[in-house]
């Protein structure tokens, strides 16, 4: 009886130990039946879904430089490559083939009365001074900034790695440099622009007409229209977003974290699309869109037919302070 308890008992033990040892020794024996070196290590994925980052040891004082992987950098990574350049692309070209489309149907905005020869003050020197000095800077932080979304995937192919190495250098020093004029234009035009881009009434009145652009009625608008307004506020709250968004990225980890100079990456590169695509129609309008625009931000003035159809109210001040003088000064027409 007693020796068959002991074999029973002697079975079962070895049972279990079979059991516990078989599925360790499978795990550390490759297919070939040679020793797997790593196979009883944590694995990498493991290590990112339990952890949601890779993270060492290291005896530099820079702490973040511990930090070897984490999944967020993946997502930003594929923000960056794929989904940025699709909301580029949709904003950019979408606005581009609009820009096209509405000239070939609408044509440009003509002076209706045509022009009168006489003009009065739209901007002065200091007024054109800053918007000049922010619409060069602009246009030159949207041509660099552009080349770091698109440049890898659309210039690096065509003009080769020496060419694009060179360029990119340059367009970042410019990138960087150009951002405190820049900086100053926003400020700048933030204050000395505010008190004619408050909302009022008649912008309401004016974005229920469509803003004379369809078709040819003129509703009243004074110095700025709601769609100048439009821009303005654009100018000023996304130039903010982008300078806030800039700096942070320009001045790495200074105010955040790995997670915020990812989130400031996100908010200034789609800032940016947009704000280039808002800018385009901008441009549009103040050059080919609309006839006598342009004079005012170059030389100064416009002419008083072209203030009366798109600015009444803005002239019937002006008038009233005796700002159009008299006799008017005429714009010097060239000799037939
Ligand atoms: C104060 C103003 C600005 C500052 C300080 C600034 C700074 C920066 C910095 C540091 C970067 C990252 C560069 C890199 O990754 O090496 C960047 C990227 C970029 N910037 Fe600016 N920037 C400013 C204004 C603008 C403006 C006005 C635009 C366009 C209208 C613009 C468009 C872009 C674009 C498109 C990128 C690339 C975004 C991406 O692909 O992730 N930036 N900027």
């Amino acid at each position: 009886m007693m020796s068959r308890i002991r074999f029973i008992l002697g079975a079962l033990t070895l049972a279990f130990i079979l059991a516990v040892t078989v599925p360790v020794n499978a795990q550390q024996r490759n297919p070939d039946s040679s020793v797997n070196p790593t196979a009883s290590s944590v694995k990498e994925q493991q290590l990112r879904q339990e952890l949601q980052r890779i993270q060492g040891r290291g005896t530099i004082p820079d702490t973040k430089s511990y930090l070897i992987e984490q999944p967020a950098g993946r997502d930003w990574r594929a923000f960056h490559e794929v989904t940025l350049r699709w909301i580029g692309a949709v904003a950019i070209l979408g606005m581009l083939v609009v820009l096209v489309l509405f000239y070939l149907i609408r044509g440009m905005v003509r002076l209706e009365a045509g022009r009168s020869g006489r003009v009065l003050v739209r901007f002065s020197a200091f007024e054109r001074l800053v918007h000049w000095m922010t619409a060069a800077c602009f246009i030159i932080l949207a041509v660099s900034g552009l080349n770091i979304s698109f440049g890898k995937a659309l210039l690096l192919p065509t003009i080769g790695a020496d060419a694009f190495t060179t360029w990119s250098q340059w367009a970042k020093y410019a990138h960087n440099y150009l951002s405190f004029p820049f900086t100053l234009g926003v400020v700048l035009i933030l204050l000395m622009w505010l008190p004619w881009n408050i909302p009022n009434k008649v912008d309401v009145e004016w974005l229920k007409e469509g803003g004379g652009i369809v078709g040819h009625r003129h509703p009243p608008a004074y110095r700025f229209n709601a769609g100048q307004k439009a821009v303005y506020w654009v100018q000023v709250l996304g130039g903010g977003a982008m300078v806030a968004s800039g700096y942070l990225l320009m001045f790495p980890f200074y105010a955040t974290d790995i997670a915020g100079m990812q989130v400031a990456e996100i908010v200034h590169g789609i800032v940016a699309m947009l704000f280039v695509a808002i800018m385009l129609a901008h441009i549009y309008i103040g050059t080919i869109g609309m006839e006598g625009a342009f004079e005012g931000m170059w030389d100064g003035t416009v002419d008083v037919n072209w203030a009366k159809e798109h600015h009444s109210l803005w002239l019937e001040q002006e008038a009233r302070k005796g700002h159009l003088g008299a006799p008017a000064q005429a714009r010097a027409q060239p000799a037939e």
